[in-house]
Order: C-alpha cells, then structure tokens, then sequence
C-alpha cells in the first residue's frame, strides 16, 4: 500500500510499504478515506517527539471503510464507514472506566504518562497512523465510530482530533458567563477552541497568533477579536492592560513549536534542551488574572521545560491539561454538528492526494498557501 514514510526531521515521502494485517481478535483493518495533517505532526516533522523512528507513518487523524475485523470485534463490521479517535483506548482499564480515554494504561507499552496514539512515535506506542491507504486500529470496539449518513467526511474528520481537543481546551477552562478567554493559536485547534468558548458563555474571546491570514479567519469564524502578537511591543502587558485585571481564562493552543521569544527557541526548539518552546504558555500564565485558569491543549514533550512556576504558585492559577478524549466527547459534538452550532469543514483549505504528501507537509508546516488544515485523499477515495 501507499503510505508516508518518515526518513529524519523534515523528509517525509510516499512509499509503499506492507498492507496491515489483523494482529489481535480485537484488531479491525481501516481502508482511508481522509487523513488530516495535525499541528501535532509538526512536532514529530520538527524532530522535537524522542524516539520517532525512521520508517513510522503519521496520522491521528483518518475516517476510512472497515475492510476486516478481528474474531473479538463486535461492535463495527466489514463496510462500515467510521471516523477513528486519535486516541487508542482499551476501554477497560482504570482511566478509560473515568473516561480518560486519552490516558489508557493498556494501549502504550511504551510509556505510562499517555496512552497510544496513531502515528506519533515510540512515546506513544510505536503504532503505524493514517496517514496511509490502510491502517490497523486496536481495540477496534472502543474507538471506531460510524459515521452518521447525514454526515459530510470533511466534518467527520474534523471529530477525530480538532474537534474534540478544541472544545475540550475550552471546557478545562472552566469558563463562566462573562468570562474574558485569550487562545494563543489560531491554528485550527486555537480556532476551534475559541469558537467552543462561546458555547460555555464567554463574553469576550481573543485570539493571538502572528499569521494574518489565521487571524482574518478567526475573526470571522470563532468570532472573536484577534492580535498579530509581532506587532505588540509586549504581548503580556498588551493582554493585561486590555483586559484590566488579566483574562479570566488563557488557553494554550499552541504548544512546543511555539514562536516569539529567541531564548525559548534556541533553548527548546535548536538546541532541545527543554521539551519544546515553552512561549505561548509562558504568555498563558503571565496574562491570566490571579486566580485564573490556564488550560493547556498545546503539546510538549516528556522532558521539563523553563515555565514560571513562581507566578503560577503566587498568582493561584489553576492548570488544567490533557490529551482531548475524544469518545467522550463525540456524541455531544455530533449532536453541535447536526444543528449546525459547528462547522468543522470550513477550517479544510487543502485536499491534497496521499501521493503527495510530502508537498503537503512543507505548505502546512510552512504556512504556504493561507493553508489552516491539509486533508490527504488517498486514491481509491478520489471519485
Ligand atoms: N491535547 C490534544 O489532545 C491535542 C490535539 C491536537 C493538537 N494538539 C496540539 O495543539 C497545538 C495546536 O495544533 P494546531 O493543529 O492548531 O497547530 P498549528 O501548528 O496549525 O497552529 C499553531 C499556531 O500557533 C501559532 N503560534 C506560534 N507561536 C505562537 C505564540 N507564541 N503565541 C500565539 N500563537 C503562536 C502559529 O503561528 C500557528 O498558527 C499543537 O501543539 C498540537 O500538538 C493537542
Ligand atoms: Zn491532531
Ligand atoms: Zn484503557
């Protein structure tokens, strides 16, 4: 089959590698219809995710058809078109019983602080993703969702990750009607975040990032107010001085590749000594009001990182932070989707054909082309 092969920080290509097979009674084969490439992919492109091997595919992000599934699979059959939780999830273990399906203790034999993820490296499972013409999902009882007929696939892909992990960003800030929320990020989690803000009764949203194009979006779809943080001579004071007494809520949707301080670059991003570029979180904690709450969906890797945890302890800020769990999730946010509270698919500005995959990684990561989200076709999805 056609599948991305990661070859070392920024070289991926297409190849063909072997088609999966069932490994386990509880395995299912997915034939991939559409498979996104995350800004989380942009962490393990940038080489910043320890032991991301060459070889791997990525892609958390797929729907696809059911082609196979184990003797132990009942719930999904060969023919069902299912859209598939970034997470994998025993749903048996003491976190998945909490709903913590993001922290499954089975899935990850390789680590115990996350559970397995599709195609993102060793620390979270080793396993193959989607961003292929097949992939092997385990534990296919718990994940898999089909996909209702009324549903376009552009949506539905959209639930697998960006969804969820946007309107989960918004929940763990714990906002409250006329609550005042700033997202770093306006990439298509930081817009989706702030979009679900208003769903929890903000009053104000404010979205901050440096790329225009993102900003004129966000400004038209969250709505909300945005800021190019490179034309604001200090983003904390600015943010402060706006919002009186600091944002009741910072949302951090930007994670290890963040921009806008060298120190945090050199130290995070070139020279890895912490888990990645800690700036937007920084900002987070720096501009939430005392007694604020922080919530942080950006990602960062296992090792620490420089934050200023003395404002944290004398401010009496609350963190929250997660991997979405995004089957937790799904039934409410189909339910925001079929009344159209949320349009997922406006945030798709690319559909580029699996083959080319490598194109599609340089214009997302290098924001080329205005490009908010790439979705890869793999051919036998292309009519
Ligand atoms: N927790 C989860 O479950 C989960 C799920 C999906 C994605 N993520 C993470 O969420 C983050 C965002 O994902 P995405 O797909 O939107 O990524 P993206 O790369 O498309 O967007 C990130 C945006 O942040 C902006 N940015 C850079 N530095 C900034 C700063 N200092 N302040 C404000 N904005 C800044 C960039 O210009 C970019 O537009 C990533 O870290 C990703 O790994 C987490
Ligand atoms: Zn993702
Ligand atoms: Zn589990």
């Amino acid at each position: 089959m056609l599948a991305m092969n990661y070859r070392g920080p920024h070289r991926v290509r297409i190849d063909r590698k072997p088609t999966p097979e069932i490994l386990h009674p509880e395995d299912a084969i997915v034939r991939v219809t559409r498979s996104c490439i995350c800004g989380s992919d942009l962490h393990l492109y940038n080489g910043l995710v320890p032991d991301t091997r060459v070889g791997m595919t990525f892609g958390h992000e797929f729907t696809g058809v059911v082609e196979e599934v184990g003797a132990g699979v009942h719930t999904i059959k060969r023919g069902d078109h299912v859209l598939v939780p970034f997470n994998i999830a025993c749903g048996r273990c003491a976190f998945c019983r909490e709903e913590l399906y993001g922290n499954c203790h089975e899935s990850n034999p390789q680590a115990t602080a996350v559970g397995g993820i599709f195609g993102y490296s060793h620390t979270a499972g080793g396993y193959d993703g989607g961003q292929a013409e097949y992939v092997r999902v385990p534990y296919a009882d718990v994940g898999p969702t089909v996909i209702p007929d009324w549903m376009d696939l552009d949506d539905a892909v959209l639930l697998t990750d960006v969804v969820p992990t946007g309107y989960q960003a918004a929940e763990m800030g714990g906002i409250q009607p006329g609550d005042t929320v700033v997202v770093f990020g306006a990439g298509p989690v930081g817009i989706m975040a702030a979009r679900c803000a208003w769903l929890f009764g903000a009053a104000r949203v404010i979205v901050i990032d440096r790329e225009e194009y993102r900003l004129a979006f966000a400004a038209q779809y969250c709505p909300a107010e945005t800021y190019n943080f490179e034309s604001l001579k200090d983003p904390v004071v600015f943010l402060k001085q706006t919002t009186v007494i600091g944002a009741d809520v910072c949302i951090d949707a930007v994670g290890a590749d963040a921009a806008g301080s060298r120190m945090q670059t050199i130290l995070g991003r070139k020279l890895l000594l912490e888990g990645g570029a800690v700036t937007a979180l920084h900002w987070a904690i720096n501009s939430v009001k005392k007694g604020g709450i922080v919530s942080i969906v950006g990602v960062y890797g296992p090792i620490g990182a420089l934050v200023p945890i003395g404002n944290v302890v004398n401010k009496g800020i609350t963190i929250r932070a997660n991997q979405a769990s995004v089957k937790r999730l799904l039934p409410r946010l189909i339910e925001h989707v079929q009344n159209g509270v949320l349009n997922p698919k406006a945030l798709i500005t690319h559909r580029i054909p699996l083959e080319h995959v490598s194109d599609a990684y340089r214009i997302f990561s290098s924001k080329l082309d205005e490009c908010i989200k790439p979705v890869l076709v793999p051919p036998s999805a292309r009519s």
